[in-house]
């Protein structure tokens, strides 16, 4: 089938080439985010290939359909920026990587608390500069600190099991509780006690309706003062502004990001001789005790090979009609 590969980095060639050579796709790949702007140059290709940044809301597939295509491939577990009714409406099938590594991401997950706990980065730094002082480096043992996880699924889960291994509580919400967290010890409580009792806070539900901005002034004023909150699911789980409240006001202790609400216009690209125009992004760039990734948590060897087998094995299932198809609809947009 013809691909048109929107955001594509060489490490996206890299890895969709080889496997590739097997599948024997027709790829050409576009450095382009898919916006509206460049929308009409799919002119020509079956399938579409966006990344998590790219713009797939109605008019886009409007777009899209107008072009002829037939098949929105995701190269990405989330689909919260594609417009999923808009594309049922114009007969366009929506695909997704649903698994590739949850390790990658969850082993991520504990490079932030480490890193943020420790102060690896800044000790680096200092380290570098001949500068020896430990003064501002103390941290804490994560052990037997309780950690809270907000979804447990594939991620939350592989991160509940690391950080079983440090021996701490596990506390967990999940509107559906999984039996293997249960297994390691993850006790399930309303979100409310998760935010009252724990020291470090994870992110790994999706982002929907229901969970956007779910860490909010609110949320935020529940916490324990001092507490480690890490994102590396989606930016607008967290309202960043009311984050930097929480960092000012020294209530918060810890943030760790390696996702932000407004990271398309920033992230993925070099932009180290531009002015950074986002000042909520700036001043989070501000603190000490915040440690930002350029959402970095899928990037790992494994995780790129299994997100090129599955992409094109959904666009060969989708044109041969046969094979698994990990096909998105509609429905999954309202469950929790
Ligand atoms: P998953 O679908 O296996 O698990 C999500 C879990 O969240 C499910 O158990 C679900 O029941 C739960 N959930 C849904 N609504 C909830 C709510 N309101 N409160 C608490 N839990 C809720 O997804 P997976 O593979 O574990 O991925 C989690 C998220 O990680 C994805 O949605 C994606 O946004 C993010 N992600 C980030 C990456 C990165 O590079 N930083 C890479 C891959 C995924």
């Amino acid at each position: 089938m013809k691909i048109a590969m929107f955001s594509t980095k060489g490490y996206d060639r890299t890895f969709f080439d080889a496997i590739n050579e097997e599948a024997g796709h027709e790829i050409t790949y576009f450095e382009s985010r898919l916006t509206a702007e460049t929308s009409s140059l799919v002119e020509g290709f079956g399938a579409v290939c966006p990344f998590v940044n790219d713009q797939v809301d109605a008019s886009v597939l409007q777009t899209l359909a107008d072009h002829g295509v037939e098949l929105v491939a995701l190269r990405s577990a989330g689909f919260n920026h594609v417009d999923l009714h808009a594309a049922a409406d114009l007969g366009i099938t929506v695909a997704r990587v649903p698994a590739y590594s949850p390790h990658a991401v969850a082993e991520h997950t504990l490079a932030l608390i480490l890193g943020l706990n420790r102060q690896t980065h800044r000790a680096h730094n200092r380290v570098r500069e001949r500068n020896f002082s430990l003064d501002g480096l103390l941290g804490f043992d994560v052990h037997q600190k309780t950690v809270g996880i907000i979804g447990t699924g594939k991620i939350g889960t592989v991160f509940a099991e690391l950080m079983a291994g440090f021996g701490c509580t596990l506390l967990a919400h999940d509107p559906y509780p999984d039996d293997e967290c249960r297994d390691l010890g993850v006790e399930y409580v309303r979100r409310d006690a998760l935010f009252e009792k724990s020291h470090i806070i994870s992110l790994h539900c999706p982002l929907t309706p229901e969970t956007h901005h779910l860490i909010d002034d609110d949320a935020i004023a529940r916490m324990k003062r001092g507490v480690m909150i890490i994102n590396t699911s989606r930016g607008a789980l967290i309202d960043t502004r009311a984050a930097i409240e929480g960092l000012k006001s020294e209530h918060i202790g810890y943030l760790g990001l390696d996702v932000y609400e407004e990271e398309a216009d920033l992230f993925f690209e070099d932009l180290s001789d531009r002015v950074i125009q986002d000042d909520v992004f700036a001043r989070l760039l501000t603190f000490p005790n915040v440690l930002i990734t350029g959402h970095q948590g899928f990037f790992t060897r494994e995780a790129l090979t299994n997100i090129a087998e599955t992409t094109l094995a959904n666009i060969t299932a989708y044109e041969s009609g046969t094979g698994n198809l990990h096909r998105v609809v509609p429905e999954e947009v309202a469950a929790p």
